[in-house]
């Protein structure tokens, strides 16, 4: 596989070949899935919560997510590799700039905001800065404190039409790819079908661009609580490498995510 840059990702959207991307916060694990093909890897804020065993991401620190991202880059390989900004590292455009900065020092190809329409000064700053943007709307984790716990959003018809419109304006400041999570399946591929840039889903359901899941999730490595989004590919295949590989299978299949893993 050549190293995948952003405009494959768009060719695959044009082609309706799926993105497959996963969480990754050491080397081991990052050449596991670069190894099985991976396209993304993403050090996402959910180390938190994975690594650390808080309840929340809002914990992390830029210096955190620079420390795995260098890391995850030395395994990476030809994957395509996203950092995400933690909780008010990016408050002002200012700010957001130093910050992704560092972490684009540490290895990453794109940096990851969570937010609607009040970043768009700030995604126009960075792309003019020479960092690329993954915008992420839907659930936003950073926010759990005001939307009162982790809960599907867009099922409102007027959240719903208020999320696209926010994705297309982020799309116009600069974003370059966008994640989508925990919304209904219908809004996910309407996501999909009115931005140009790839849309990548976790709980979003089968019609976006790709979908990613938390590491520790599809390895089913909480045994209290499995989310309703997520499946355990380690359970079904009983090797490591073949979980990731059952993954990737079943993104590009459009098996995963089911029914049962979607939300209406
Ligand atoms: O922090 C994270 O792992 C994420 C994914 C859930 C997309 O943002």
């Amino acid at each position: 596989m050549s190293k995948v840059r952003i405009a494959h990702l768009v060719k695959k959207k044009q082609a309706g070949e799926k993105i497959t991307a996963i969480t990754a916060y050491d080397a081991s694990f990052s050449k596991l899935f670069a190894d099985q093909g991976v396209d993304v890897m993403l050090i996402g804020d959910s180390l938190g919560m994975v690594l650390h065993g808080d309840d929340t991401t809002l914990g992390v620190t830029v210096e955190d997510i620079a420390y795995h991202t260098r890391a995850v880059r030395n395994g990476a390989g030809n994957a395509f590799v996203i950092a995400d900004m933690p909780f008010m590292s990016y408050s002002t455009p200012i700010d957001a700039a130093y910050n992704a900065a560092e972490l684009m020092r540490a290895g990453a190809n794109m940096v990851k905001l969570e937010g609607g329409a009040w970043l768009t000064e700030t995604v126009a700053h960075l792309t003019q800065q020479g960092i690329p943007v993954c915008a992420h709307l839907g659930l936003l984790p950073q926010q759990v404190h005001i939307i009162g716990g982790y809960r599907i959003q867009g099922r409102d018809p007027e959240q719903a039409d208020q999320l696209i419109q926010e994705g297309l304006q982020l799309q116009a400041a600069g974003a370059q790819l966008l994640v989508v999570e925990c919304i209904p399946s219908a809004l996910g591929q309407r996501f999909s079908e009115a931005l140009d840039i790839p849309v990548i889903g976790i709980g979003a359901g089968p019609g976006t661009d790709g979908q990613i899941l938390v590491m520790h999730d599809m390895l089913g490595m909480n045994a209290d609580y499995l989310p309703k989004f997520t499946r355990n590919f380690l359970a079904e295949t009983n090797s490591l490498a073949g979980a990731v590989q059952a993954y990737v299978n079943a993104v590009k299949s459009g098996t995963f995510p089911g029914p049962e893993q979607s939300f209406d």
